[in-house]
Protein backbone atom coordinates (compact mmCIF):
# COMPACT_ATOMS: atom_id res chain seq x y z
CA UNK A 1 0.00 0.00 0.00
CA UNK A 2 1.32 3.42 -0.81
CA UNK A 3 1.59 5.81 2.12
CA UNK A 4 0.33 9.03 0.41
CA UNK A 5 -0.53 12.44 2.52
CA UNK A 6 -4.20 13.41 2.36
CA UNK A 7 -3.47 16.35 -0.70
CA UNK A 8 -1.79 13.29 -2.49
CA UNK A 9 -4.81 11.24 -2.35
CA UNK A 10 -7.21 13.91 -2.97
CA UNK A 11 -4.62 14.58 -6.38
CA UNK A 12 -4.81 11.20 -7.08
CA UNK A 13 -8.40 10.26 -7.24
CA UNK A 14 -9.33 13.50 -9.65
CA UNK A 15 -6.58 12.87 -11.73
CA UNK A 16 -7.76 9.17 -12.02
CA UNK A 17 -10.73 9.93 -12.79
CA UNK A 18 -10.19 12.42 -15.47
CA UNK A 19 -7.78 9.86 -16.88
CA UNK A 20 -11.55 8.04 -17.16
CA UNK A 21 -13.24 11.25 -19.11
CA UNK A 22 -14.82 12.93 -15.91
CA UNK A 23 -14.99 16.54 -15.94
CA UNK A 24 -12.81 18.23 -12.40
CA UNK A 25 -15.08 20.12 -10.57
CA UNK A 26 -14.38 22.38 -7.37
CA UNK A 27 -15.51 21.90 -3.97
CA UNK A 28 -19.41 23.73 -3.95
CA UNK A 29 -19.80 25.83 -1.07
CA UNK A 30 -20.76 24.39 2.11
CA UNK A 31 -23.84 26.33 1.91
CA UNK A 32 -26.71 24.33 -0.35
CA UNK A 33 -27.25 27.58 -3.21
CA UNK A 34 -31.53 27.03 -4.02
CA UNK A 35 -32.18 23.40 -2.00
CA UNK A 36 -34.45 24.31 0.65
CA UNK A 37 -34.25 20.30 1.85
CA UNK A 38 -30.82 20.78 3.12
CA UNK A 39 -29.21 22.87 5.88
CA UNK A 40 -25.97 22.45 4.94
CA UNK A 41 -24.19 19.94 1.84
CA UNK A 42 -23.73 16.40 2.91
CA UNK A 43 -22.71 14.57 -0.11
CA UNK A 44 -20.90 15.52 -3.28
CA UNK A 45 -23.56 14.86 -4.97
CA UNK A 46 -25.69 17.06 -3.15
CA UNK A 47 -25.19 20.34 -5.09
CA UNK A 48 -25.11 18.41 -8.57
CA UNK A 49 -28.94 17.00 -8.24
CA UNK A 50 -30.61 19.29 -11.19
CA UNK A 51 -27.61 17.47 -13.15
CA UNK A 52 -28.57 13.82 -12.15
CA UNK A 53 -32.43 14.87 -13.20
CA UNK A 54 -31.14 16.30 -15.93
CA UNK A 55 -32.55 19.95 -15.61
CA UNK A 56 -29.08 20.95 -16.02
CA UNK A 57 -26.44 20.29 -18.15
CA UNK A 58 -22.49 19.85 -17.99
CA UNK A 59 -19.77 20.18 -21.17
CA UNK A 60 -19.50 16.30 -19.98
CA UNK A 61 -22.11 13.80 -18.66
CA UNK A 62 -19.48 12.56 -16.13
CA UNK A 63 -17.50 14.82 -13.56
CA UNK A 64 -15.31 14.19 -10.27
CA UNK A 65 -14.82 16.21 -6.96
CA UNK A 66 -13.52 16.54 -3.58
CA UNK A 67 -16.35 17.77 -2.16
CA UNK A 68 -16.50 19.74 1.75
CA UNK A 69 -19.32 18.25 3.46
CA UNK A 70 -20.83 18.49 7.53
CA UNK A 71 -23.08 15.55 7.67
CA UNK A 72 -25.36 16.73 10.62
CA UNK A 73 -26.76 13.20 11.36
CA UNK A 74 -23.07 11.85 12.60
CA UNK A 75 -22.18 14.30 14.79
CA UNK A 76 -23.32 12.11 17.81
CA UNK A 77 -20.76 9.60 16.19
CA UNK A 78 -17.84 12.14 16.65
CA UNK A 79 -15.31 11.50 19.14
CA UNK A 80 -17.12 8.07 19.70
CA UNK A 81 -16.19 6.11 16.66
CA UNK A 82 -12.40 6.36 14.98
CA UNK A 83 -13.59 7.44 11.92
CA UNK A 84 -16.55 10.14 12.01
CA UNK A 85 -15.49 13.63 11.24
CA UNK A 86 -17.92 16.80 11.78
CA UNK A 87 -16.36 18.35 8.46
CA UNK A 88 -14.91 15.65 6.43
CA UNK A 89 -14.09 15.81 2.48
CA UNK A 90 -15.98 13.20 0.11
CA UNK A 91 -14.28 12.15 -2.98
CA UNK A 92 -16.35 11.48 -5.47
CA UNK A 93 -17.25 10.42 -9.23
CA UNK A 94 -20.25 11.06 -10.86
CA UNK A 95 -22.51 9.98 -14.12
CA UNK A 96 -25.02 11.89 -15.67
CA UNK A 97 -26.77 9.40 -17.59
CA UNK A 98 -23.71 7.86 -18.82
CA UNK A 99 -21.78 4.71 -17.26
CA UNK A 100 -23.51 2.74 -14.75
CA UNK A 101 -22.39 -0.24 -12.40
CA UNK A 102 -19.50 -1.88 -14.07
CA UNK A 103 -17.63 1.00 -14.68
CA UNK A 104 -18.49 2.46 -11.30
CA UNK A 105 -17.33 -0.72 -9.67
CA UNK A 106 -14.25 -1.81 -12.05
CA UNK A 107 -12.95 1.74 -11.84
CA UNK A 108 -13.42 1.80 -7.69
CA UNK A 109 -11.29 -1.74 -7.75
CA UNK A 110 -8.99 -0.31 -10.30
CA UNK A 111 -8.24 2.98 -7.85
CA UNK A 112 -8.40 1.48 -4.66
CA UNK A 113 -5.78 -1.93 -5.76
CA UNK A 114 -4.00 -0.31 -8.66
CA UNK A 115 -3.32 3.12 -7.74
CA UNK A 116 -3.32 3.41 -4.10
CA UNK A 117 -1.93 -0.41 -4.32
CA UNK A 118 -4.77 -1.19 -1.33
CA UNK A 119 -4.26 -5.47 -0.40
CA UNK A 120 -6.88 -7.05 -2.17
CA UNK A 121 -7.39 -9.43 -0.06
CA UNK A 122 -8.57 -6.91 2.46
CA UNK A 123 -11.22 -5.72 0.73
CA UNK A 124 -14.88 -6.80 1.39
CA UNK A 125 -18.49 -5.46 -0.15
CA UNK A 126 -21.91 -5.29 0.46
CA UNK A 127 -24.40 -5.08 -2.22
CA UNK A 128 -28.46 -4.30 -2.38
CA UNK A 129 -29.98 -7.76 -1.53
CA UNK A 130 -32.01 -7.29 -4.97
CA UNK A 131 -29.13 -5.93 -6.64
CA UNK A 132 -28.29 -9.59 -8.91
CA UNK A 133 -26.09 -7.06 -11.38
CA UNK A 134 -23.73 -5.25 -8.73
CA UNK A 135 -23.24 -9.03 -6.96
CA UNK A 136 -22.40 -10.65 -10.64
CA UNK A 137 -20.20 -7.69 -11.51
CA UNK A 138 -18.07 -7.81 -8.20
CA UNK A 139 -18.15 -12.05 -8.11
CA UNK A 140 -17.49 -12.36 -11.87
CA UNK A 141 -15.68 -9.84 -13.43
CA UNK A 142 -13.89 -8.03 -10.28
CA UNK A 143 -13.46 -11.87 -8.96
CA UNK A 144 -14.46 -11.60 -5.24
CA UNK A 145 -14.97 -14.50 -3.77
CA UNK A 146 -18.44 -15.02 -2.10
CA UNK A 147 -17.64 -14.60 1.01
CA UNK A 148 -16.60 -11.10 0.67
CA UNK A 149 -19.72 -9.83 -1.20
CA UNK A 150 -22.56 -9.54 1.99
CA UNK A 151 -26.33 -8.68 0.70
CA UNK A 152 -27.82 -6.18 2.93
CA UNK A 153 -31.16 -4.51 3.04
CA UNK A 154 -32.40 -1.15 2.37
CA UNK A 155 -31.87 0.04 5.45
CA UNK A 156 -27.73 -0.47 5.00
CA UNK A 157 -27.43 -0.23 1.19
CA UNK A 158 -30.05 1.84 -0.38
CA UNK A 159 -28.70 5.56 0.00
CA UNK A 160 -31.33 8.62 0.15
CA UNK A 161 -31.62 11.74 1.01
CA UNK A 162 -35.02 13.35 2.20
CA UNK A 163 -35.55 14.34 -1.47
CA UNK A 164 -33.66 13.89 -4.82
CA UNK A 165 -31.70 11.26 -6.78
CA UNK A 166 -31.47 8.00 -5.07
CA UNK A 167 -30.48 4.25 -5.59
CA UNK A 168 -29.30 1.05 -4.20
CA UNK A 169 -25.19 0.90 -3.28
CA UNK A 170 -22.54 -1.09 -2.79
CA UNK A 171 -20.07 -0.28 -0.23
CA UNK A 172 -16.44 -1.29 -0.18
CA UNK A 173 -14.64 -1.94 2.97
CA UNK A 174 -10.79 -2.52 4.09
CA UNK A 175 -10.40 -4.91 6.77
CA UNK A 176 -7.97 -3.11 9.27
CA UNK A 177 -7.14 -6.16 11.54
CA UNK A 178 -8.23 -8.18 14.12
CA UNK A 179 -7.08 -5.53 17.12
CA UNK A 180 -10.09 -3.86 16.38
CA UNK A 181 -12.93 -5.33 18.25
CA UNK A 182 -15.70 -3.12 17.40
CA UNK A 183 -16.49 -4.53 13.77
CA UNK A 184 -17.22 -0.68 12.26
CA UNK A 185 -13.46 -0.04 13.44
CA UNK A 186 -12.28 -3.17 11.96
CA UNK A 187 -13.71 -3.18 8.54
CA UNK A 188 -13.86 0.65 8.11
CA UNK A 189 -16.06 1.86 4.72
CA UNK A 190 -14.37 3.92 2.50
CA UNK A 191 -16.29 4.13 -0.79
CA UNK A 192 -19.90 4.14 -1.04
CA UNK A 193 -21.09 3.70 -4.93
CA UNK A 194 -24.66 5.01 -5.50
CA UNK A 195 -26.64 3.75 -8.46
CA UNK A 196 -28.83 6.20 -8.72
CA UNK A 197 -32.16 4.84 -10.57
CA UNK A 198 -34.81 6.81 -8.64
CA UNK A 199 -35.81 10.83 -7.95
CA UNK A 200 -37.34 10.69 -4.36
CA UNK A 201 -40.32 12.90 -4.57
CA UNK A 202 -41.60 15.30 -1.71
CA UNK A 203 -44.65 13.42 -1.15
CA UNK A 204 -42.21 10.28 -0.32
CA UNK A 205 -42.81 9.12 -3.97
CA UNK A 206 -39.82 7.15 -6.17
CA UNK A 207 -40.24 8.12 -9.81
CA UNK A 208 -38.03 6.19 -12.04
CA UNK A 209 -35.27 8.74 -13.58
CA UNK A 210 -34.97 8.25 -17.47
CA UNK A 211 -31.00 7.57 -17.44
CA UNK A 212 -29.59 5.69 -14.60
CA UNK A 213 -26.96 7.47 -12.89
CA UNK A 214 -23.81 6.63 -10.95
CA UNK A 215 -22.67 8.77 -7.51
CA UNK A 216 -20.11 7.64 -5.29
CA UNK A 217 -18.29 9.56 -1.90
CA UNK A 218 -15.21 8.09 -0.44
CA UNK A 219 -14.17 9.48 2.53
CA UNK A 220 -10.72 11.28 1.77
CA UNK A 221 -10.08 11.01 5.56
CA UNK A 222 -10.66 7.68 6.21
CA UNK A 223 -8.28 7.12 3.45
CA UNK A 224 -5.53 8.31 4.44
CA UNK A 225 -6.07 6.98 7.86
CA UNK A 226 -5.92 3.84 6.49
CA UNK A 227 -3.08 4.60 3.75
CA UNK A 228 -0.86 6.35 7.34
CA UNK A 229 -1.68 2.96 9.16
CA UNK A 230 -3.63 5.31 11.44
CA UNK A 231 -6.09 4.39 14.37
CA UNK A 232 -8.29 6.95 13.87
CA UNK A 233 -9.25 9.47 11.36
CA UNK A 234 -8.27 12.16 14.15
CA UNK A 235 -4.55 10.92 14.32
CA UNK A 236 -3.96 11.88 10.70
CA UNK A 237 -1.70 14.39 9.54
CA UNK A 238 -4.93 16.94 9.48
CA UNK A 239 -5.72 16.92 12.54
CA UNK A 240 -2.90 16.34 14.66
CA UNK A 241 -1.93 20.00 14.23
CA UNK A 242 -5.78 20.68 15.69
CA UNK A 243 -5.19 18.43 18.69
CA UNK A 244 -1.90 20.01 19.84
CA UNK A 245 -3.83 23.48 19.44
CA UNK A 246 -6.58 22.83 21.86
CA UNK A 247 -3.82 20.51 23.88
CA UNK A 248 -1.45 23.70 24.16
CA UNK A 249 -5.06 25.98 25.45
CA UNK A 250 -6.65 23.63 27.31
CA UNK A 251 -3.70 22.04 29.21
CA UNK A 252 -5.30 18.39 28.74
CA UNK A 253 -2.83 15.76 26.43
CA UNK A 254 -5.36 13.97 23.96
CA UNK A 255 -5.69 10.39 24.29
CA UNK A 256 -5.35 10.24 28.66
CA UNK A 257 -9.29 10.35 29.09
CA UNK A 258 -11.47 8.89 26.75
CA UNK A 259 -14.44 11.30 27.79
CA UNK A 260 -12.53 14.36 27.87
CA UNK A 261 -11.21 12.76 24.28
CA UNK A 262 -15.10 13.24 22.85
CA UNK A 263 -14.78 16.73 23.80
CA UNK A 264 -11.36 17.72 21.61
N1 LIG B 1 -23.94 10.02 -1.84
C1 LIG B 1 -23.32 8.84 -1.36
C2 LIG B 1 -22.90 8.96 0.08
O1 LIG B 1 -22.89 10.04 0.59
C3 LIG B 1 -22.16 8.45 -2.19
O2 LIG B 1 -22.56 7.97 0.69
Amino acid sequence: MRRLGLNEIREEYLEFFESKGHLRLKSYPLIPNNDKSLLLINAGMAPLKDYFTGVKKMSKNRATSSQKCIRTADIDNVGKTQRHGTFFEMLGNFSFGDYFKREAITWAWEFLTEKLEMDKNLLSVTVYEEDDEAYDIWRNEVGLSAEKIQRLGKEDNFWELEVGPCGPCSEIMYDRGEKYTNPDDRFMEIWNLVFTQFNKMEDGRYEKLQNPNIDTGMGLERTNCILQGKTSVYLTEVFTPIIEKIEELSGYKYGTDGEKDKSV
